[in-house]
């Protein structure tokens, strides 16, 4: 390296630290995205990402290149959002349980158990104003969000059967950095742990802890299921993402590019939320195919009672994520024809 190069490499590099690596005032020059996720690339979010670079790189003509860094290996979970704010990222898609430590806990709502009777009602709080909402709350934090991705319904994992609550009790849970998840364990009498998304495996497999929650897609690209002996069906929560991006790195665009990578981002959002159901529904049966772990689908008694015992988190963390908000995800569920509680 010359002397110049090293130069222009280490102020790169204070640029880096300072937040502004990819200030894209230089509007001729290629403007970089880097898009960080932790999961595996053939999950709906791991698509989704690479759904968006072909779309925006090609409507953008080549002019804006985005580099998906899949299965944390730039960033974990707390880190990219750092890294995020710092601007050495200009794009993620954290799940929604991950927005706490950033100290926008609202977002923890839709980890409430039970909270959307189906798919109708989610997509009704994403893209209506509860949605907006949300993402309004980021900007004050230097981050904007963008989209809605969905994942799916958690199954529950563990080297037992869960069939009952009682079968919880004393269990190490791993869960995402989310105290409405905490609290929902808890209320299994479970012992929840956080962990970043990057751990869980080798965490199952030396056993650290016990079991966990996580969609079909998850548990299959990651082998979780080779590592835990018994998994359930429940339908008893969601995953979902927002895809958020530097807000000064955004809103530097040239306005030209920032309408073309809306457009992409409108496009790959429709295709991630189109093949999400079918990527769990074809992991869940290769779960079952592999013969490694015992598939098991609660019966409506047994959904009945996990419903008892969880449905009072709705309550017990109203005062953590605002019950006008909670009201306000009821209503979504009326207006769809759905009577909550
Ligand atoms: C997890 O941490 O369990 C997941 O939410 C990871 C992800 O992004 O889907």
């Amino acid at each position: 390296m010359t002397i110049i190069t090293m130069r222009a490499a280490l102020t790169a590099c204070a640029f880096a630290t300072l937040g502004l690596s990819a200030t894209p005032a230089l509007s001729q020059q290629s403007i970089v995205i880097k898009f960080s996720h932790v999961v595996a690339n053939d999950t709906p979010k791991g698509k989704g990402a690479e759904r968006f670079k072909e779309l925006a790189e090609k409507a953008t003509n080549g002019r804006v290149k985005v580099e998906v860094y899949p299965n944390s290996t730039l960033y974990k979970d707390k880190e990219e959002l750092e890294a995020l704010q710092l601007g050495s990222v200009q794009m993620l898609a954290p799940s929604l349980a991950k927005f706490g430590p950033l100290g926008a806990k609202e977002f923890e709502v839709f980890d409430l158990p039970y909270i959307f009777p189906n798919k109708a009602v989610l997509k009704r709080v994403t893209e209506g104003p509860v949605g907006q909402g949300l993402f309004q709350k980021l900007e004050s934090r230097g981050i904007k969000g963008l989209a809605y991705w969905d994942n799916g319904m958690k199954v529950m994992t563990a080297n037992r059967p869960l069939h009952k609550v009682s079968d919880f009790r004393a269990l190490k849970m791993r869960i995402q950095s989310s105290k409405v998840l905490d609290e929902q364990f808890r209320a299994l009498k479970a012992n929840p742990q956080v962990l970043a998304f990057s751990e869980v495996y080798q965490a199952m497999q030396t056993g650290v802890v016990d079991g966990s929650e996580n969609t079909p897609s998850n548990v299959y690209t990651q082998k979780m299921h080779e590592v835990q002996s018994n998994l359930t069906v429940s339908d008893h929560g969601y995953i979902g993402y927002a895809v958020i991006v530097n807000k000064k790195f955004w809103e530097a665009l040239p306005a030209d590019v920032r309408t073309q990578l809306e457009a992409a981002m409108k496009e790959a959002t429709v295709y991630a939320n189109t093949i999400a159901q079918k990527e769990n529904d074809d992991a869940l049966a290769a779960i079952k195919a592999s013969g490694k772990t015992k598939v098991y689908t609660l019966s409506e008694d047994e959904k009945a009672e996990w419903r008892r015992a969880l449905l009072p988190v709705h309550k017990s963390m109203a005062s953590r994520v605002g019950q006008d908000l909670i009201d306000a995800i009821y209503k979504e569920s009326e207006a769809a024809g759905v009577k909550m509680n």
